[in-house]
């Protein structure tokens, strides 16, 4: 539960983590809470195939109300407002109706997740539960067989999406990093891991736990192109355990 003034609830508000892919990774908690759901929201773009439903789509029971927040993946127009006070509508009306709400958030709900916004509007007036879920970051680590940090180790989240000074200076204070939101930013990335003498030790993922994930070390992939769905992660030693 979160949130200031809180009203006596009619329903309920879970926003649980789906994982980052495979559906076997999602949580028995999460499953429970699809389960007992009478309404399962989820973010989705403006037309096609919503992230998050498909990676929750085999525990979603038949018949329950779906409520798609469909918005314009445009990073210039990021967060959009007045969607999120949208779905606080919807969803407040389905809560006051005592209606169970689910809400599903791709990894995990707290871990850069767009959730974060709906969230924010919804505790002003409900309780609303998280379900914590398994991240990409340490599904992507699984995936590439890499520990993520070790002993002293310090572990930077770097977002891909900063300017290159600024990824620069951030792995040269790290240990270990996570470089994320990478797409249209990878050859700013490889920039910035040259300048610090990384590169050999940086690993590249994209879809990770996804049916299409590709792995692969980063001085080895030729191009530039990556989808939103891709992480760097690169230790300075070469391999924590080192
Ligand atoms: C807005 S953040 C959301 C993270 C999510 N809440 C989580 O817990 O993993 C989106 C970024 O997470 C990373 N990401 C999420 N899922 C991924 C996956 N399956 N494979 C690789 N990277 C992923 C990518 O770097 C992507 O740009």
């Amino acid at each position: 539960m979160a949130g200031g003034e809180i009203m006596t609830m009619p329903g309920r508000i879970l926003g649980i983590g789906v994982g980052p892919g495979d559906p076997d990774l999602i949580t028995l908690k999460a499953v429970r809470a699809l389960e007992g759901a009478d309404v399962v929201a989820y973010p989705a773009p403006l037309e096609g195939e919503s992230v998050a439903r498909k990676i929750a789509q085999p525990h979603i029971p038949d018949g329950v109300e779906e409520l798609p927040i469909r918005m314009a993946m445009d990073p210039r127009r990021y967060p959009q407002q007045d969607v999120y006070d949208w779905a606080e509508g919807e969803i407040s009306a389905r809560v006051e109706a005592g209606r169970c709400v689910v809400i599903l958030c791709e990894g995990d709900p707290f871990f850069y997740g767009s959730f974060m916004y709906l969230f924010e509007r919804l505790t002003r007036r409900w309780p609303v539960e998280i379900v914590p879920g398994v991240s990409s970051l340490t599904a992507c680590a699984a995936q590439l067989g890499m520990p993520l940090a070790a002993r002293d180790d310090a572990l930077a989240v770097i977002p891909a999406t900063l300017d290159e000074d600024d990824i620069t200076a951030r792995l040269a204070a790290a240990d270990t990093a996570a470089i994320i939101k990478v797409g249209r930013h990878l050859a700013k990335v490889r920039r910035a891991l040259e300048r610090g003498g990384l590169l050999e030790h940086a690993h590249y993922i994209e879809h990770a736990t996804m049916a299409d994930q590709q792995i692969s070390q980063l001085a080895d992939k030729k191009d530039e192109t990556a989808p939103y769905f891709s992480m760097v992660l690169v230790h300075r030693r070469g391999a924590a355990t080192r």
